[in-house]
Formats: C-alpha cells, sequence, structure tokens
C-alpha cells in the first residue's frame, strides 16, 4: 500500500512541487478574499446611507477638497472605533453607511490630532477661524500648523460643478438643479468658509437622525405601555437597561 504511487490530484503533488504550492495558495486566498469582498458591494449596510446623511452641499464640498488638499487626513482620522473610550470620547462609533457619499472616504489612521468624525458642532465657527489661522492661539500646546491662507483665498468661480458631475457619476444622488445652483452657492466664499463649513456638520446628520430614532422609540414604547400596563411591560424596562439597550 505505502508503495503506491500517488495520481497527480493528491496532496502530495501541492507538497513536493512548490509551482503547483504557490498557484493553490494563489487561488485559495482569493477565492477566500472574494467571499470577504464581494458581498459588501450588495450589502445595504455598506450601500445605503444611513439616516441624516446626505450628499455634500457645493460650500461644504469644496470645503472637503480643501481637507484633502491640505492633507488634514495625515494627522486626523475620522473614524470612531467601537471601543467603549473611544465612544465616550468622541460620540456614537462611525459605520461604513456614513461614508457612502465619500469619493475617497477620509477615514485615515494617524491621529496625531483628534478624531474628527464628530467635531461637527463641537466648537463655534469663530473658534475654527481662529484655530485654523493660529491654533495655538487656542490651544497654547498644539502643534498643528496654522493655515492662514486659507481666509485669503476667494473659491468663486472654481469648478464646482465639475467636480459635483464627477462625483454624481460616481452614484452621488446630485440633481441638475444641485448642480446648477453650486456657482452661486460658493460665490464670495473663502476657502476658509468651506471648510468651516465642512467640519461644522461632521457628525452631526448622523447624531441628529440617532437621537430622533431614540426618542422615537422611548414613545413608542411609551405608548405600548400606556395602552397594555400588564406585568411584561413592567420588567421590560429594567431588561433594556441591562442590555444597554
Ligand atoms: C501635524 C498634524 C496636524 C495637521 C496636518 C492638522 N492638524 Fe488639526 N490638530 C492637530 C492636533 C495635534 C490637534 C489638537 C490640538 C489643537 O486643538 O490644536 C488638532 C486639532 C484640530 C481640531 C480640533 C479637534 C477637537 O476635537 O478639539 C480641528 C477641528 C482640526 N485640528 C482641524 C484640522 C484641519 C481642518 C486640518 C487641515 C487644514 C488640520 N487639522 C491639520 C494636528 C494636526
Amino acid at each position: 500500500m505505502a508503495n503506491k504511487k500517488p495520481g497527480f490530484f493528491s496532496h502530495q503533488t501541492l507538497e513536493k512541487n512548490i509551482g503547483w504550492m504557490i498557484i493553490a495558495s494563489i487561488l485559495v486566498v482569493s477565492f477566500a478574499g472574494l467571499v470577504q469582498i464581494v458581498p459588501l458591494f450588495f450589502q445595504h449596510s455598506t450601500t445605503q446611507p444611513v439616516a441624516g446623511v446626505e450628499p455634500y452641499s457645493p460650500l461644504r464640498l469644496m470645503g472637503r477638497d480643501v481637507y484633502i488638499r491640505e492633507g488634514c487626513v495625515g494627522c486626523h482620522s475620522q473614524q470612531v472605533r467601537v471601543l467603549a473610550a473611544e465612544v465616550q470620547r468622541y460620540g456614537s462609533y462611525s459605520t461604513a453607511a456614513e461614508s457612502v457619499f465619500d469619493h475617497p472616504f477620509l477615514w485615515g489612521s494617524k491621529r496625531t490630532g483628534p478624531d474628527l468624525a464628530r467635531v461637527g458642532e463641537r466648537y463655534s465657527d469663530d473658534w475654527h477661524r481662529i484655530h485654523l489661522r493660529d491654533p495655538r492661539k487656542v490651544v497654547p500646546e498644539s502643534n498643528m500648523p496654522a493655515y492662514p491662507w486659507l481666509e485669503k483665498t476667494v473659491i468663486t468661480g472654481q469648478n464646482v460643478a465639475e467636480r459635483m458631475r464627477a462625483l454624481r457619476a460616481l452614484g452621488v444622488p446630485y440633481t441638475d438643479a444641485d448642480i446648477a445652483a453650486a456657482p452661486k452657492a460658493i460665490e464670495g466664499k473663502t476657502e476658509e468658509d468651506a471648510l468651516v463649513a465642512y467640519l461644522q456638520e461632521l457628525g452631526v446628520g448622523v447624531r441628529k437622525a440617532q437621537a430622533k430614532q431614540a426618542e422615537d422609540a422611548r414613545k413608542a414604547e411609551a405608548a405600548k405601555k400606556a395602552a397594555a400596563p400588564t406585568a411584561q411591560s413592567a420588567v421590560q424596562p429594567a431588561a433594556q437597561a441591562a442590555t444597554g439597550g
């Protein structure tokens, strides 16, 4: 038995022949990769925007492009991780569906500065302006660079409509009317105006939508309890608190 010559389709062919081993490894890894990646293109949780996420307004879009050009992503992530410490510091953790209109996404991986995914409305517009012109004026120990030229660069006449058309080709649902109105919306604005507008709404839509959902759920629960005050519903709040719901 031990001397029987193994056939071509045996494990020995792979183990003794590095060429076949490499080919088989590539096939296995590619297949495993596709199994993980392909479903993401079809899942609602990664392709549909979550409540509160809308396409960028023209001004915010220009601000986002300033953010990309100035390399803010090199020091700031926009991705709250699923860790208690992160959620306590920044707010609810980020989900893939928040970034469906981001081309490219700006999740980042470097945090010389804090995460910015939930920074919207945390400070006033004036705070941001002073901070961008000279971070040390509001945060003395800051090592963030100053961006004093942003307030001096007017963006009137920049190709915002073309940018929106390019994004529409990638699936962002801008209408013709949105695009036609865009040049007017950025008229007379500076890069600083645009960047502040961009920052001030980061995470705000999602936060408000989540608060509304929680409020609606609370109301529905109260209505249900008022309609049928049973022993069952009296225990429910405690059970819910235990599961964090
Ligand atoms: C060299 C790294 C670096 C770069 C580049 C950088 N930052 Fe910062 N940023 C920091 C650091 C460090 C802090 C924390 C200290 C402070 O508030 O200034 C910070 C803080 C901030 C804050 C306040 C966040 C909070 O929650 O308190 C905002 C907003 C911000 N940066 C925006 C930007 C923008 C917009 C750009 C690009 C124009 C940028 N940063 C570029 C390092 C950087």
